[in-house]
């Protein structure tokens, strides 16, 4: 089969047939990201270190959620502004649009149309039970509405839609892969194919990751105030480094450190060298950690390693005729298995067959 492609840096479509071929035998990799404010450090350690990391030897799915995002109801400028600055940062942290398919969920309305059929087939009390269903309940009580209930079915129909095998995720979303599982051997079953796949989540280094948040919780979230984001200027990160909780010291050799002390080793662990880390360790163990040290290595490691994507991300600020290049290389390399996918669902489920 002839696939064409568009070279993004050139006008002139370019075949690549080899590379498809290649990838028919590779895993199908997807994952996404809502455009709901810039990413922070949880994104990148969480998710998308991962996504760069597979992105050659995979065939690889990377969007942008703007669908998931409704359920805040954004001011289309704040969306529009948003998934813009989504794909800008995709790019910076090193994902080559090329090798992977990085598109708009937007783009691909068979989403929609997969989240209906799965829906169909979801049950109230499997999605009330849902944690990230709870959360938002506590959290916008005014606000519960019906995508937020059917969260898990829309994220099924993105990762069902090309037939994923591993889903590059933080800690957070383990729960919605497991109902993703849950609807595809649902779907198997009532029709009496083996159509799905069973996708599962994925972290490189085995376990799905939790990086904490700067004020002490367990989670850095987009909009809680305790995260460090890629796009932070250096000033910005030491004044957040230098104010992040801590405790008044060890008092005992090997003590185990309250969680707002673990919360900053943890960062460490995956900012810092190896040798910065132990350093800071053995001190807390033997009692003689100054904690302002520990926190300025931390915010100096953390602009060393912000730096090169602020870079880029600046760069492609300015480069409208590129992003724009690259979405839509993504929407038409990501529609075509969009709808072979709805091809074939529509005529397990029994339509168009007179
Ligand atoms: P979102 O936008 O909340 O987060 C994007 C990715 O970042 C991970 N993440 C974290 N990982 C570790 N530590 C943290 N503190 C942290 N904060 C966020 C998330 O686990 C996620 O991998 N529902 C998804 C978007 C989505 C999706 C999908 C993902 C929609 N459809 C299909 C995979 C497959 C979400 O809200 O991600």
């Amino acid at each position: 089969m002839d696939i064409i492609f568009h070279d993004i840096h050139s006008d002139k479509p370019q075949k690549q047939e080899y590379l498809i071929e290649l990838k028919q035998d590779m895993d199908i990799v997807l994952s996404g990201i809502r455009p709901t404010g810039n990413l922070h450090l949880g994104n990148y350690f969480g998710a998308a270190k991962n996504f760069v990391k597979m992105q050659y030897e995979n065939q690889c799915y990377f969007f942008i959620a703007d669908y998931h995002s409704l359920t805040t109801h954004p001011h289309p400028e704040n969306l529009q502004q948003n998934v813009r600055q989504i794909l800008i940062e995709y790019l910076a942290m090193g994902i080559d649009p090329e090798a992977a398919t990085l598109y708009a969920q937007s783009d691909i309305p068979e989403t929609a149309e997969l989240y209906m059929f799965l829906n169909m087939n979801a049950y109230l009390g499997e999605l009330e039970r849902c944690t990230s269903f709870k959360d938002k309940v506590r959290q916008q009580p005014n606000n519960i509405n019906a995508g937020l209930l059917t969260y898990p079915t829309l994220m099924a129909a993105d990762i069902l839609i090309h037939h994923a095998d591993k889903v590059p995720v933080g800690k957070d979303q383990e729960q919605h892969l497991e109902m993703t599982r849950v609807f595809a051997n649902r779907f198997n079953k009532m029709y009496g194919v083996s159509y799905f796949k069973e996708p599962q989540a994925y972290n490189f280094n085995r376990q799905l990751v939790k990086i904490p948040g700067l004020d002490g919780s367990t989670k850095m979230g987009k909009s809680t105030g305790n995260a460090i984001f890629l796009n932070d200027e250096p000033a910005v990160i030491r004044k957040k480094v230098m104010k992040a909780k801590t405790d008044a010291g060890p008092t005992e050799m090997n003590q185990q450190p309250p969680q707002e002390i673990e919360n900053l080793f943890t960062i460490m662990k995956n900012v810092c060298p190896e040798d910065t880390y132990q350093y800071f360790r053995e001190a807390y163990n033997n009692c003689t950690i100054r904690y302002g040290e520990m926190k300025k290595q931390l915010a100096e490691d953390i602009i060393t390693f912000c730096a090169p994507i602020k870079e880029r991300i600046d760069e492609l600020s300015k480069d409208d005729a590129y992003l724009l290049k690259v979405r839509a290389l993504g929407a038409e390399k990501a529609r075509e298995s969009a709808r072979k996918t709805l091809r074939e669902v529509r005529q397990i489920i029994g339509f168009g067959n007179i």
